[in-house]
């Protein structure tokens, strides 16, 4: 049978590691998906830029139009990042008849319900396993390995540049903007790398996940995101102290009342393996009703391990070209007809235990000022550590650690705290979860 011709949009970092891939695995990537596959074409910004794949046989074009119109591609692999002209590029792709197979989270957190909706009328798949977690099978886990079972919660370090200045903060003693700028040089973080640390990139993510998860439409805008600049080193040492990671982490939930969704840096009891997970590695903890707790572990970034799932995602197209559209894998898991208008929970309703980290002047009365505001609002204190003063300070960290209690009652108490005038500085808050049940 013909190898399949597949048309790439992009011939950077994971354009080449695909490139790659599928050159030095063809004999096994064609034992399996039953057919060869090719890239035929490819468009890149700048033709002349050194590749670090081999392009021959390869037809070249900086016109990412002439790959989507080309009547020979079967599959479109979009790899050019960014919004705009993804979009664009695959509707018209969709449009054209053709498969696509994505990276782009943001695209499909923000654009996703278009996409499918319109890939559903011609009849196509959008495939994205590469958008979530790069090389960790995430999506076909949920979509398909769980698909049994109601699944309950999920939590995931998800972005690697996030996890990469937590873990250098702890293991190194130093402070984020040094941290960042490694993570920069690296070549890590996004190009804009507010979008890592600002938790945009986690949150594009945990959109998806949480979608495929919980039969939900992609509802990128009612996520709450907090990225990791506030986070000092001293909260890292502290939370060790206290027997506790932090980690930047995605996390949904499903509760009586509706699906948390949120994105923000949490403390984690670090016997936890998910604690465990240091540098830019990635993990996902899911929690399923009948088979409990499974963690997915691995790279989330790099050109080949993403290619790794780009790969996979043109294998499952490949075998389910002459499948009949109704009956292939739904886009988000669940029959397009059957995702629920489950409501999304506002912040303030969602429950959880925290750490507080208040500077305090060090004088009689103050401690007891600050648990009666606790008090006041029923939120029972758990722990808690007050450090000697430095010499010539008059001022001492006070570290607590709370039982759960709903957001909008803490920060309330927060309010209340930050009014006192022997507390000197805005309160450092972080969430706790204990990812156990
Ligand atoms: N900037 C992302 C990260 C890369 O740090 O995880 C992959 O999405």
């Amino acid at each position: 049978m013909k190898p399949v011709n597949v048309g790439l949009l992009g011939l950077g970092t994971v354009g080449g590691g695909t490139v790659n891939v599928l050159q030095r695995n063809a004999h096994e990537i064609t034992r399996r998906a039953g057919r060869g596959i090719r890239v035929s074409c490819a468009a890149a910004r700048d033709l002349n830029r050194p590749r670090h794949c081999n392009t021959e046989g390869i037809r070249l074009s900086v016109d990412p139009y002439s790959v989507v119109d080309d009547p020979e591609v079967q599959i479109v692999v979009e790899l050019i990042g960014g919004v705009e002209l993804a979009r664009e590029l695959i509707l018209r792709a969709i449009a054209n008849g053709r498969h696509v197979v994505t990276a782009n989270k943001a695209l499909i957190a923000l654009h996703g319900n278009e996409l499918f909706a319109a890939a559903r009328e011609r009849g196509v798949m959008v495939a994205f396993e590469a958008a979530v977690a790069g090389g960790i099978p995430i999506i076909k886990a949920v979509r398909e390995g769980l698909a049994g079972n109601r699944i309950e919660w999920l939590a995931g370090i998800i972005n690697g540049t996030c996890n990469y200045v937590l873990t250098a903060m702890r293991d190194e003693g130093r402070e984020f903007d040094e941290v960042l700028a490694d993570a920069q040089r690296l070549g890590y973080a996004e190009a804009d790398p507010a979008f890592d640390v600002d938790g945009i990139d986690a949150a594009h993510k945990l959109t998806i996940l949480a979608s495929i998860a919980f039969g939900i439409p992609l509802q990128f805008e009612r996520l709450h995101v907090e990225g990791i600049r506030h986070i000092a080193r001293t909260d890292v040492v502290y939370a060790e102290e206290l027997g506790y990671r932090i980690k930047h982490l995605g996390f949904a939930r499903t509760t009586t009342q509706g699906i948390e969704l949120r994105v923000h840096p949490t403390l984690i009891p670090y016997r936890r393996l998910i604690a465990n997970v240091d540098g830019v590695m990635n993990a996902i903890l899911v929690k399923g009703d009948a088979v409990g707790p499974t963690l997915y572990y691995g790279a989330g970034a790099g050109a080949e391990p993403t290619a790794s799932a780009v790969v996979a995602d043109l294998v499952d197209v490949v075998r389910a070209l002459t499948s009949d559209p109704e009956n292939r894998v739904p886009h988000l898991a669940f029959q397009p007809d059957a995702l629920a208008d489950t409501p999304i929970l506002p912040m303030e309703a969602v429950e959880t235990a925290y750490y507080l980290r208040l500077q305090a002047l060090d004088r009689p009365g103050v401690l007891a000022d600050v648990t009666r505001i606790l008090g006041e609002r029923g939120i029972s204190i758990e722990a808690m550590v007050q450090k000697e003063p430095v010499e010539g300070q008059d001022d001492v960290p006070v570290i607590l650690l709370t039982q759960r209690v709903r957001e909008g009652q803490m920060n309330d108490a927060i309010q209340h705290i930050e009014r006192l005038d022997s507390v000197t500085a805005p309160v450092t808050r972080i969430r706790v979860e204990g990812l156990g049940r």
